[in-house]
């Protein structure tokens, strides 16, 4: 896990704020696995599933740096985890099925959106808490290269609507996740 030299205490409540904010963080990480394994069954391109794989290892990392911090934070992780990686999963099949421009379109469009999330909890992150800042800047560093990934192998840019609607369903799980 990228990791600080330096990590001053943390108050209660900052310690709190950051577990629960890398709860929604790890919850977002299996969501990425599901997304990523319903797209690679339903992608018939070999050159795409191993795209996906590759991307895929890096998030197997992402999910497991989100749940050591958030042991180290003396949190916990989302109940709803299940639920959640049930809904990615056939979202991200129903993705594959759309064909490899749209599939790859969807991929590019979660993870920018991922990349401006995160960006969101560096904002709100306490600048003490370096080691948790460190773990979030590195995932961002990978997302926003998924992104390009997905870009030059041929993603079409999703139209508003259903950008719109990632954004909802995204908010929704944020906001269950850092409470649940
Ligand atoms: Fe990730
Ligand atoms: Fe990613």
């Amino acid at each position: 896990m990228p990791r600080s030299a330096e990590e001053p205490a943390l108050g209660e409540a900052e310690r709190r704020h950051a577990a629960a904010l890398m709860r929604v963080n790890h919850c977002g990480e299996v969501c990425a696995q599901a997304l990523y394994q319903g797209q690679a069954l339903a992608s018939s391109s070999g050159r795409i599933r191993e795209a996906l794989a590759k991307a895929a290892r890096e998030e197997a990392d992402h999910l497991a740096w989100s749940a050591q911090r958030i042991r180290e934070l003396g949190g916990r992780t989302s109940a709803l985890n299940p639920l959640w990686y049930a809904g990615s999963l056939a979202l991200g099949y129903a993705a594959g099925r759309l064909g490899d421009a749209w599939n790859l379109g969807f991929l590019a469009e979660t993870e920018k959106q991922v990349e401006q999330h995160l960006q969101g909890h560096l904002d709100r992150l306490s600048p003490l808490d370096a080691t948790t800042r460190a773990v979030i800047e590195t995932m961002q560093r990978e997302e926003a290269g998924h992104a390009r990934t997905a870009e030059s192998l041929g993603a079409r840019e999703l139209p508003a609507p259903a950008r719109c609607a990632m954004r909802a369903l995204a908010r929704a799980m944020t906001t269950v996740s850092y409470r649940l």
